[in-house]
């Protein structure tokens, strides 16, 4: 076997008439007659071999019948290339390898897309030939991102005394607000092993073991409905300490991330990170995942407009309901059209209509105006901050709705006016979460961010009485508008965690089942204790500025949750049905 003596991007100018040998993949070839060209691609980069008659015979007759993703190794001599025959887009472009002795490895089929960045084809078929895709150097350089963030984050918290500790795969379900995904077991049948939605459990065992500082690069599993920003499988990076408080995370976290965004992308962030609590967010931004990329908040006119004679105002007011105003810089050249068609989206995300004002020169133009006195109307001027060219919009209902709809157009008009500055890395703490909301279709609580986050000291007594109104001592740090991980100070003590338990409806039977050994853990000198988890794919994928986590993931799953490539998930055999005690009620079809 020809042997590699050097990578691609290794040869240098220096190097001219010293001999070479390489191994890879035949990138493109052009043939011009008398000489044949082959770009040859290994996991450096790219270099120019030169197949000439003159050189040798026998090469130049293999070049020949070189075709795309041949695998080869050449061997010959490194040339200065002639002048005007430089390639600068290429690190090895001032050199080129006259080649006198290659051999085929591998012949190759000719690939369904080129190898090359920013293909148009369809992802179907990128994941269907994922090995193909990854060979594209886009997709190669985000698998070595994440190696090196991977690798920078076990540095620092190895620095810091964090120990890697290993939970199982195969658990119980863990209460992350997810479908599970299930594993039959064929010892004892009729039972289940749940995967892990996150390892939240098994560290917070730890602490009670004594670890202290835990980490963990931690495979989830969630059955939830797919968006661009989430898999059914992703990973986390998990933390959890003993004998500490919030600020001690926030602390830990921002050292840590200005170091990763310094290691993976060179790039200096701004700490401490600003802070917003959950109540400030919504109200401002309508989103507990606000993009602070650019301003436009959102501003409250309730009191301003509680008796005013527009009715679809003041009666959303009476009903129990807010009304806030976004002003739409600079849309205020927006048609009736336009206007119409943001009142269709608004509809879409609940709204009953939408109120708008234009603001022009010669003065305001809006079908709402008139139900206004001169006061109230110069009063919700100046508090959108209006000015002549502006369009403002108005939103009245529920507070939720309102900061639901109001949040969607500021976001959906950022985009269309590419507000944000695509190269701002802007980070903050969202605080104060609610511990508890109330979910209609189950007609009960349910934990905000899961049933063993502690509730603010001070709002304790009211758990049972005003469960709505109790804070937890949770926080999600999000960036540019994206969730990148959220965390908790959780509750140490038994008593208070079947409080907690008995709120959120379970009763002590189900307690006792699925969380009874956690309880009786928490009996055996719990610390205070908390933690956080980070999507090391959202995170991955905003670095490398890519709009799927699938790209930042070696072997992801589609939309659908499944695998084209391997064809995961399949039906099984009857055989291994009997032997787990399973029989199904539907039959699954082969896909081809
Ligand atoms: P949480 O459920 O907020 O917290 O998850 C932490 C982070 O994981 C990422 N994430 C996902 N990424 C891709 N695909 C998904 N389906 C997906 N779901 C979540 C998000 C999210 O911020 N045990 C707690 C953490 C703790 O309390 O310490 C937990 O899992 O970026
Ligand atoms: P109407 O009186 O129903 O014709 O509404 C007058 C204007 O108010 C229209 O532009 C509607 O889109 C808008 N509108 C109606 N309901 C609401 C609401 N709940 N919030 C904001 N604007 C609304």
């Amino acid at each position: 076997m020809l042997k590699r003596t050097h990578m691609a991007t290794e040869i240098t100018p220096q190097m001219a008439g010293q001999r070479v040998v390489l191994n890879g993949w035949v990138d493109t070839r052009r043939d011009h007659g008398g000489l044949i060209f082959v770009d040859l691609r290994d996991g450096s980069g790219l270099v120019q071999l030169v197949f000439s008659p003159e050189v040798n015979q026998e090469a130049f007759t293999t070049g020949e019948q070189l075709r795309g993703e041949h695998v080869i190794g050449a061997s010959g001599l490194v040339r200065i290339r002639p002048e005007d025959t430089e390639n600068p887009n290429l690190k090895t472009g001032l050199i080129e390898v006259y080649v006198d002795q290659v051999e085929v490895f591998n012949r190759a089929q000719t690939p369904p897309f080129y190898i090359e960045d920013n293909i148009d084809v369809d992802e179907m078929l990128r994941m269907r030939y994922r090995y193909l895709d990854l060979r594209r150097p886009e997709m190669r350089k985000n698998l070595v991102l994440r190696h090196q963030v991977t690798q920078a984050l076990r540095e620092f918290l190895d620095e810091r005394g964090f120990l890697e500790i290993e939970t199982p795969m195969l658990t119980r379900s863990t209460p992350e607000g997810a479908r599970d995904y299930l594993v039959p077991s064929r010892v004892h049948p009729g039972e289940f092993f749940a995967l892990p939605q996150s390892p939240q459990i098994f560290k917070q065992i730890l602490m009670v073991a004594g670890m202290e500082k835990y980490f963990q690069v931690a495979r989830c599993f969630r059955d939830e409905d797919l968006r661009a920003d989430r898999q059914p499988e992703f990973t986390q990076l998990d933390i959890e300490m003993s004998f500490i408080e919030e600020e001690d995370i926030f602390q830990l976290v921002e050292d840590m991330l200005a170091h990763i965004f310094k290691q993976g992308m060179n790039r200096d962030i701004q700490t401490p990170f600003r802070r917003l609590t959950y109540q400030e967010a919504m109200r401002l931004y309508g989103s507990d995942r606000p993009d602070l990329r650019f301003g436009w908040e959102i501003v409250d006119l309730t009191e301003i407009v509680r008796e005013v004679e527009f009715k679809v105002f003041s009666g959303a007011i009476k009903a129990g309901g807010v009304v806030r105003g976004l002003n739409a810089r600079t849309c205020g050249s927006f048609s009736r059209k336009e206007i119409d068609d943001l009142t269709e989206l608004a509809l879409d995300w609940g709204a009953r209509g939408l109120a708008w004002i234009n603001v022009t020169t010669e003065g305001l133009k809006s079908p709402i105006t008139k139900f206004f006195s001169d006061e109230a109307m110069n009063q919700i001027l100046s508090a959108l901050k209006a000015e002549p060219g502006d369009l403002l919009l108005f939103c009245a209902d529920q507070e939720d709705v309102v900061a639901r709809v109001l949040g969607n157009l500021r976001l959906e008009l950022g985009r269309r006016l590419h507000l944000a500055d695509e190269d701002a890395l802007e980070l903050v703490w969202i605080t104060d979460f609610p511990l508890l909301e109330y979910d209609e279709d189950q007609k009960r609580y349910v934990a905000v961010h899961h049933p063993f986050t502690s509730p603010r000291e001070e709002d304790i007594s009211r758990l049972e009485s005003e469960p709505l109104q109790v804070r937890a001592r949770a926080y999600d740090l999000v960036l540019n508008g994206t969730e990148l991980g959220g965390g908790s100070i959780r509750i140490h003590r038994r008593e208070l965690q079947e409080r907690m338990f008995a709120v959120l409806g379970l009763t002590p039977e189900e307690v006792a089942d699925k969380f009874g050994f956690m309880l009786e853990a928490f009996e055996y000198g719990t610390p205070p204790h908390g933690g956080i988890a980070f999507g090391m794919d959202r995170m991955l994928m905003l670095m490398a500025g890519r709009e799927s986590i699938r790209d930042v993931i070696a072997f992801p799953k589609t939309q659908r949750a499944a695998c084209p490539m391997t064809a995961a998930p399949s039906p099984v055999a009857d055989k291994q049905l009997q032997e787990l005690g399973i029989r199904l009620r539907v039959k699954g079809v082969p896909k081809q």
